[in-house]
């Protein structure tokens, strides 16, 4: 097959290619569209024989569901079984954008594009070209990016050639796509909903409207064998050049030495802008390190330019996973199949946790006499607030009065109203935790630089802070809850009922147990040193 490239200078002017990729579409056949996103290949999704062509072309896996790309809302409500409050909404606020909603499909969508799943997925795009395309063919499209499957997306027409050249009757040429990684995919045919993939839709502004979304695993994390991925995309090696790829965390400085040390002549840098004369090999820039959009509208251009020069290893400075950062992070992640060194960081860090009374300290303890560095968060936490614009917040949030003549503050004070409802816990934990936080980082560092064997994180509140980022492993301590409301009484002299209500502010056991990779049950009578020892082994490895 002859793939003829159709390029849109003028899309007013260009009306008559436009209605040509429609009535191919219309036909059955295969056409690479540009969207704001990634270039996509796109076919009628109603029609199954052109819909098989499309997983031909790309060699992808038939269990692979499509998104189906419409011109409006309107056009997404039919492939759904049944309408919801929460899709209108999401439409009304994204869409046409790259957010792609799944709910429970229609009987008018063939099996074959939702790949055997009784959900589909649905996006409305914002480019003016995929739109005008997909109002012109007047079908909903099926369209995954016009890869070969498991090669980096394609953001040019030119990479959607090299890639499918022959395979397909049309490529409409739209210039370089701007957001350049693929849309936000979310499921609300799970409950609580889910986000399947990171894109330049935050989870942030997409909670205004779904407060309860969460994070699928699979966004950070390989599937552990024999987990089910919620979308079949992701368990997938993926977005990968076919150099291998190395994800550095960390500095500049330390990057720097790492790429210097183990590179070689057949190694490039992938590096922020202004970097790349910093290193002993050549280097390629992506996009400026605080700018997500720059990062994401070059990343897949970079890995597939580092196949072109030759190379075979590419050492690629990791983004800050924030904003737009977490989408290109997503994929990295995948192009590097998970391997990523982090490049400050000689000691593992074991952040251990759990319900106030069960004894962290008498844990943490023991690991100290095997050689950790013990990071206190309590002492972390009254350091923290020494620093007057936490002062100065907490005063707001909690009253002047919890402020002492001295200008220090008033613990005890503090502690029951910030423990008087789950609320103001959380009020607490947003000022102090960035503050807590800092000095962490700067604790580790520390301890890198003493001849400790590895770190503890002592922290009650770990698992709802940032601090979790560096762990390399999570430990949780229980005990039963009698036993922990006397442990209290007796440590800090207060009544049964004040011990009780910081209890009942904080997380049930069940939670920490659900968020950390070991228990340590520390009940009387039980000899919590068996578990400790096997942790230490473990960390030490
Ligand atoms: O920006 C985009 O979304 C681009 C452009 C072309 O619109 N399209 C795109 O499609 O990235 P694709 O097929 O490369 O990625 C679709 C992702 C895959 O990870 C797939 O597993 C997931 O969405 N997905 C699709 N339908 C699903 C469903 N019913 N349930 C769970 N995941 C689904
Ligand atoms: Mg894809």
């Amino acid at each position: 097959m002859k793939t003829e490239i159709l390029k849109i200078e003028d899309i007013t002017k260009d009306a008559a290619l436009i209605e040509k990729a429609g009535k191919t579409l219309r036909e059955g056949g295969l056409v690479a569209v540009p969207t704001e996103t990634v270039y996509g290949l796109a076919a009628n999704a109603l029609d199954p024989a052109a819909v098989k062509n499309i997983f031909e072309a790309k060699g992808r896996p038939s269990d692979n569901p499509l998104i189906v790309h419409v011109a409006d809302k309107s056009g997404a409500e039919r492939l759904f079984e049944k309408t919801d409050e929460r899709f209108d909404a999401l439409a009304e606020k994204f869409w046409p954008g790259p957010l792609t909603v799944i709910m429970k499909k229609s009987d008018i969508v063939p099996d074959i594009t939702s790949g055997g799943l009784d959900t589909i997925a649905v996006r409305c795009p914002s480019h003016p070209v995929a739109n005008a395309i997909i109002r012109a063919a007047g079908v909903p499209i099926a369209a995954p990016s016009a890869n070969t499957s498991g090669k980096p997306s394609p953001t040019t027409a030119q990479h959607v050639a090299d890639d499918l050249s022959g395979k397909i009757d049309l490529i409409v040429d739209g210039g370089k796509c701007e957001i350049g990684v693929e849309s936000t995919v979310i499921t609300l045919a799970t409950q609580p909903p889910r986000l399947l993939r990171p894109g330049k839709i935050t989870p942030e502004e997409l909670q205004e409207i779904l407060p309860d979304l969460i994070i699928d695993n699979a966004v950070f994390s390989e599937l552990a064998s024999g987990e089910k991925a919620q979308s079949p995309g992701m368990k997938y090696k993926h977005y990968a050049p076919e150099a291998e790829v190395v994800l550095l965390r960390g500095s500049l400085e330390n990057a720097v030495k790492y790429i210097n040390k183990y590179g070689n002549a057949e190694s490039v840098a992938v590096c922020f802008s202004g970097e790349k004369n910093n290193f002993d090999i050549p280097a390629v820039e992506y996009g400026l390190e605080n700018d997500g959009l720059s990062l994401a509208s070059n990343l897949f251009y970079v890995l597939r330019k580092v196949d072109d020069l030759g190379f075979s290893r590419a050492f690629v400075r990791c983004p800050k996973p924030v904003g737009l950062g977490l989408a290109v992070y997503n994929r990295l992640l995948r192009s590097a199949a998970f391997h990523v060194v982090d490049v400050d960081k000689r000691l593992p860090v074991i952040g251990l946790t759990g319900p106030t009374g069960a004894g962290k300290s008498t844990v943490a303890k023991y690991f100290v006499e095997n050689g950790f560095y013990l990071i206190d968060g309590d002492i972390l936490a009254r350091e923290a607030v020494k620093n007057s614009v936490v002062l100065a917040n907490l005063a707001k949030e909690f009253g002047q009065d919890i402020i002492n003549e001295d200008g220090s503050l008033n613990r005890r004070l503090t502690a029951d109203r910030a423990f008087a409802t789950p609320e103001k816990t959380k009020a607490l934990n947003a000022i102090t935790h960035p503050a807590i936080t800092a000095l962490t980082y700067i604790e580790i560092t520390r301890a890198d630089r003493s001849d400790s064997k590895g770190v503890i994180i002592d922290a009650a509140a770990l698992l709802q802070s940032p601090i979790i980022n560096m762990c390399d492993m999570l430990v949780c301590v229980i005990a039963p809850k009698e036993e922990r409301v006397q442990r209290i009484v007796e440590r800090d002299g207060i009544t049964v009922e004040q011990a009780l209500t910081r209890i009942n502010a904080q997380k049930p056991e069940q939670y920490y147990i659900d968020n950390t990779d070991y228990m340590i049950s520390n009940a009387k009578g039980e000899d919590f040193h068996a578990k400790a020892d096997e942790i230490l082994a473990q960390a030490l490895k």
